[in-house]
């Protein structure tokens, strides 16, 4: 599948090259992609990565991710273009998080969250809230902790493109577990999470954590 990243930092690097192993043709979208060449250097012959502005990168896709900061998404995706978007399924990685004199908060909370605005500024795109619980090793390797029994959230408007994501997270990456918590509003409640994720991590001393919901009717 051809695949398009908004965002090439530690996200972007880290799913575009597992996703690369698995055989996809994957675009690294950068503010200056020539930063990428050592990132680029490390594929064969054969392997198709390659790196280029966001507006090529959501060209390229058949489905993008926004891997940008929270705070920088909305105008890293008006520089990918309504065009480039339109139609397409984007998987929002992003947290919203400020970090002024040693202190987290979220730009947006509570009533509202990124996933929201973001679908509000692209209605023509379906946005997927996903991955954003875990750390970026996670992501693409969750059989790495508790054999994989702990659990994914995803969030989003459309059923169809929710269940495409489900699909992909299952078979590319082995996730075992995602709840799907409804439209894109319920990502209010896994970008919140950050208030406890960032807790859990000063507290265990490293990010390798996730979540599991223990429940029974
Ligand atoms: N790292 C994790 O394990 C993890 C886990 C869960 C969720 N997330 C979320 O995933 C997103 C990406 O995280 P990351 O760790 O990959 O971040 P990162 O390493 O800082 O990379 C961020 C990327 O966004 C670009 N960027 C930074 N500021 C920008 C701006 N003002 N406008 C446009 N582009 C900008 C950077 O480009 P340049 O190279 O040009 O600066 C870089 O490509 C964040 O929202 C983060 O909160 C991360």
């Amino acid at each position: 599948m051809k695949i398009g990243f908004i965002g090439s930092g530690n996200v972007g690097q880290t799913l575009g090259s597992s996703l690369i192993k698995l055989g996809h043709d994957v675009k690294l979208g950068a503010r200056s992609p020539e930063k990428l060449n050592t990132w680029l250097e490390q594929f064969g012959q054969g392997e198709r990565a390659s790196v280029g502005s966001f507006q090529e990168a959501a060209e390229h896709g058949e489905l993008i991710f926004n891997a940008t900061p929270g705070t920088a998404s909305l105008d890293a995706l008006l520089v990918a273009g309504h065009n480039a978007l339109r139609g397409k399924i984007l998987i929002d990685v992003a947290l919203p998080l400020n970090f002024l004199n040693g202190e987290l908060s979220l730009s947006v909370a509570n009533t509202d969250c990124l996933g929201e605005q973001i679908q509000r500024a692209f209605p023509e795109v379906k946005v997927v809230k996903t991955l954003n619980t875990v750390n970026s090793t996670l992501m693409v390797n969750p059989l790495s902790l508790a054999d994989g029994q702990h659990d994914l959230f995803i969030s989003g408007n459309d059923t169809d493109a929710k269940s495409k994501v489900m699909g992909y997270l299952k078979e590319w990456f082995g996730w075992r577990s995602i709840i799907d918590l409804g439209d894109i509003s319920s990502a209010r409640g896994t970008e919140m999470l950050l208030a406890l994720s960032s807790r859990v991590y000063g507290a265990v001393g490293h990010p390798n954590f996730s979540f599991k919901i223990v429940s029974k009717t």
